[in-house]
């Protein structure tokens, strides 16, 4: 007979206590102890007797799994997954309460339901009344999705077992417990046990499970982010509440490429898919006015078009203030460094305030050269041709680096309409073909400022 006992780890150093301790006396760390479990006697005979030992076996002879990817039908999340769902792969979905998590899996569902096989609901937060109405708003109702309001982790494994669905997904791993372990569910030991069942089951079963989770505002306590070594995908919904657009993040994937990203708007119908993010981002544009420039960036494999906004104005204290929007905040303040150096720019008494409209967080440097080109366009209240787009990496002694895919972001630019490009020279000299764009390669900060502000 195995028995259990229950310790407290500190997840920084290992340091291990019988008690909970809110800082570690090795490591100096605080709020770090969770709790774990340790077997006397014969190590989880049980969890490898249920599903049958692993005999190793020649790479050569292991079946692949490429072929048998599931389309949902939603065409945006099987890109983010690479083409679809693998069987028996563990998916962690995970973004603020309320941005759109359990409408996503509901319409994944509903896609998945036109095929053989049950799809397993598991609620933990709503009533089957709730997902009832909510299918309905979305006009998912089928007789192959299956709710179940269940909490205990065994509860829901033995459900699994038997019902053997096509796919599955826990609605949220915080609200599930194991009864192997005495603490509240979401509790750090409790997420990371659960999920970790929920891995065994599926890599023994071959269901594909979805794992539901909220970011909570200290993202890496008792959050998701515990779970993202466990899962096979882990992918991130994120957006602004306060605009219709939702973006679906890659940040690990082992069956397909990262940093793959799926646009969707928010409506009363539930989330739409956006095929055309650019011409959804610039729709409201300005144009003639100073402070906003249009940069071609690359999310994932696709090219965006996104307007970013500065407003630079004299700061009314005596600490000037910088604030970025989706962009970085040290990247940004670096910039404004390399346009007061470099451009002569005077910009040590100026608030400066930086927006990419639409709620998107853009992290590649081809951004660079937006971000000059906005704050020095607010700065000197000249705008930019409404016309012209930029992108380009800028580096500290203010040159003008080249960045990957040109021709991807020019033919993106040249289709929604535009017609000069400001890139940079390295990139201008090596283009191949013509893009129906007038094309200006620039070295420098001030040899771009000259082309775009004068
Ligand atoms: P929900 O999927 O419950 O979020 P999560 O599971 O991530 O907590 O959806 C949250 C919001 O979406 C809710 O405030 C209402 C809104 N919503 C719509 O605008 N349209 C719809 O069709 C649905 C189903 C939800
Ligand atoms: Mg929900």
């Amino acid at each position: 007979m195995s028995k259990t006992k229950i310790y407290y780890q500190c997840q920084a150093c290992g340091h291990t206590s019988p008690k909970w301790l809110g800082k570690c006396p090795d490591c100096g760390g605080w709020n770090s102890f969770a709790e774990e479990k340790s077997f006397s006697g014969k190590r989880q005979a049980s969890a490898d007797d249920q599903y049958g030992r692993s005999a190793p076996l020649p790479l050569s002879a292991v079946e692949g799994i490429t072929e048998k990817r599931v389309p949902t039908g939603i065409s945006e999340f099987d890109r983010v997954l690479g083409g679809g769902i693998v069987p028996g792969s563990v998916i962690l979905i995970g973004g603020d309460p309320g941005i759109g998590k359990s409408t996503l899996i509901l319409q994944i569902f509903a896609g998945l339901s036109a095929r053989p096989g049950k799809l397993l609901y598991v609620s933990g937060e709503e009533s089957p009344q709730q997902i009832k109405m909510r299918a309905d708003r979305l006009a998912a109702s089928s007789d192959n999705i299956i709710v179940l309001p269940e909490t205990s982790l065994e509860g829901i494994i033995d459900a699994a077992s038997k019902i053997v669905p096509a796919a599955m997904v826990v609605d949220s791993i915080q609200t599930v417990y194991t009864q192997e372990l005495p603490s509240a569910p979401g509790s750090v030991g409790q997420v990371r046990e659960c999920a970790a069942k929920l891995v065994l089951l599926a890599k023994r079963s071959g269901i594909p499970v979805f794992i539901i989770g909220h970011v909570t505002k200290d993202g890496a306590i008792a959050g998701p982010r515990v779970l993202e070594h466990i899962v096979d995908t882990v992918l991130y919904f994120e957006g602004d509440r306060g605009h219709a657009y939702r973006v679906l993040r890659t940040i690990k994937n082992r069956f397909g490429s990262t940093n793959e990203i799926g646009i969707f708007e928010m409506s009363d119908a539930g989330l739409r898919e956006v095929e055309n993010p650019s011409e959804l981002f610039l729709s409201e544009r300005p144009l003639h006015v100073s402070g906003t420039t249009v940069v071609a960036c690359i999310e994932g494999t696709r090219p965006i078009m996104v307007e970013l906004q500065a407003l630079v104005s004299q700061t009314s204290f005596g600490m000037p203030r910088r604030t970025s929007i989706g962009v970085d905040f040290n990247r940004a303040n670096l910039l404004t460094a390399i346009l007061e150096k470099r451009a002569g720019l005077q910009l040590g008494g100026m608030d400066i305030f930086l927006n990419v409209v639409g709620g998107m967080k853009i992290v590649e440097p081809a951004i660079d050269l937006g971000i000059i080109t906005t704050i020095a366009s607010s700065a000197r209240e000249v705008p930019v041709d409404p016309q012209t787009f930029v992108f380009g990496e800028v580096g500290l002694s203010g040159e003008i680096r080249a960045v990957a895919q040109a021709e991807a972001r020019l033919k993106e630019a040249a289709k929604i309409g535009f017609n000069h490009a400001v890139i940079p020279a390295g990139n201008a000299a090596k283009l191949k073909g013509d893009f129906g764009l007038r094309i200006t390669g620039v070295k420098d900060v001030s040899e771009c400022l000259k082309a775009l502000l004068s």
